[in-house]
């Protein structure tokens, strides 16, 4: 034994989806039913810092997430973990001298600076923190492409969080999920003016897992396939296009319509899924009003597996926005007076010291 421990940490960011995943068309290799689009948001607001460690004398792999020790015996965990270390090996049969770190338990130490698992993307940006804390660990340069089809096989949304600005994920069509991968759309210098508010309705668990409510949608629901084979595509790219061109109308008007599709179809489910609340629906009410007075979209909305707002405006709009959200959101109930606003994150660092 040589009592060594190699470390290294790395934060990630959460990613917000503009247009939504949901449903599997391969729940063990976690391919969706639906390419997805999202915006990253910058570190400096919501993030997730991760410390992977390796050493000959560690009896076991073991997970902390914020301070609580969590199984690492997940499939999810088990595939990118298996997947690391497989790559690592490789690198350790073509450089002899390199530690055999591929042979050591790893310990993992993970922390989010935001509300878990309240549909705050937390498992995104988890995910994308593990994976490329033991990427760099294991000294390996995979792509940030690359990367992304690890964490999403340890939740879907993890694989956009590793770009920063405004990402895609390809569905792709082969059996194996080798073309199933973020890519960016269009980086934050391009269109550096957005901005977005999240209002914690509630910070509590989600009583749904995405996982099981996309699972039942698709076992169920029968508006779910017309979404994910007639709506989604067209939309993906009507999306696309107003992410390069900076068309906030566009950008906005399908971000909504596409939350409140995900909800419908979730509502479609049986039984049903229900991931928004009183005060969720009243944000949409107001901001639906808001405008329709402004006669233009001011502010998107849009909802995750819960029911926690998410706005997406422009920074010159910001004074309005967050004028109307002080006016008019901490007068109702559950509302738990905590929010953030986020700017986009540029590029995704690499580690952390
Ligand atoms: C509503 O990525 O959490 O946020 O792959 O089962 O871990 P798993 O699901 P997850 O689902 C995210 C669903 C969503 C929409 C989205 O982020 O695109």
């Amino acid at each position: 034994m040589t009592g060594k421990i190699y470390s290294a940490s790395t934060t990630a960011p959460v990613n917000i989806a503009t247009l939504k995943y949901w449903g599997k068309r391969d729940t063990k290799l976690n391919l969706p039913t639906n390419s997805s689009i999202s915006v990253t948001l910058s570190q400096d607001d919501l993030r997730t810092l991760t410390t992977a460690s390796a050493a000959d004398f560690f009896q076991s792999d073991k997970l902390w997430l914020d301070g609580k020790e969590e199984s690492l015996e997940g499939p999810r965990l088990v595939a990118c973990l298996s997947e690391l270390r497989a790559l690592r090996k490789a690198l350790e049969d073509a450089n002899p001298e390199f530690p055999p770190l591929s042979k050591y338990h790893l310990h993992i130490i993970s922390e989010n600076n935001f509300p878990t698992a309240a549909g705050l993307a937390s498992s995104a940006a988890g995910f994308a923190a593990l994976v490329r804390a033991i990427a760099n660990l294991y000294d390996l340069h995979q792509s940030p492409e690359d990367l992304s089809r690890i964490a999403r096989q340890g939740s879907g949304s993890a694989c956009r969080s590793m770009f920063g600005g405004y990402v895609a994920w390809e569905m792709g069509q082969e059996a194996d999920g080798s073309d199933s991968r973020a890519v960016q759309i269009a980086t934050q210098e391009a269109w550096p003016d957005m901005k977005a508010a999240i209002l914690v309705i509630s910070a509590s668990k989600k009583e749904t897992s995405s996982t099981l409510g996309m699972q039942t949608t698709v076992n169920t629901s029968t508006l779910f396939k017309y979404r994910a084979e007639v709506v989604v595509p067209q939309r993906f790219k009507e999306m696309s296009k107003a992410i390069v061109n900076k068309d906030f109308e566009t950008f906005g008007k399908l971000t909504m319509i596409d939350s409140n599709q995900f909800h419908a179809v979730c509502l479609d489910s049986s039984p049903p899924v229900f991931y928004m609340n009183d005060t969720s629906r009243l944000v949409i009410g107001l901001i639906e009003k808001f405008n329709k007075i402004h006669d233009r979209v001011v502010a998107a909305y849009t909802f995750d597996a819960g029911p926690n707002a998410v706005l997406y405006y422009l920074e010159r709009d910001e004074p309005i926005v967050l004028g109307l959200l002080k006016a008019a959101v901490p007068e109702v109930d559950g509302w738990d007076k905590k929010s953030y606003t986020a700017s986009i994150a540029p590029t995704v660092p690499e580690g952390v010291d």
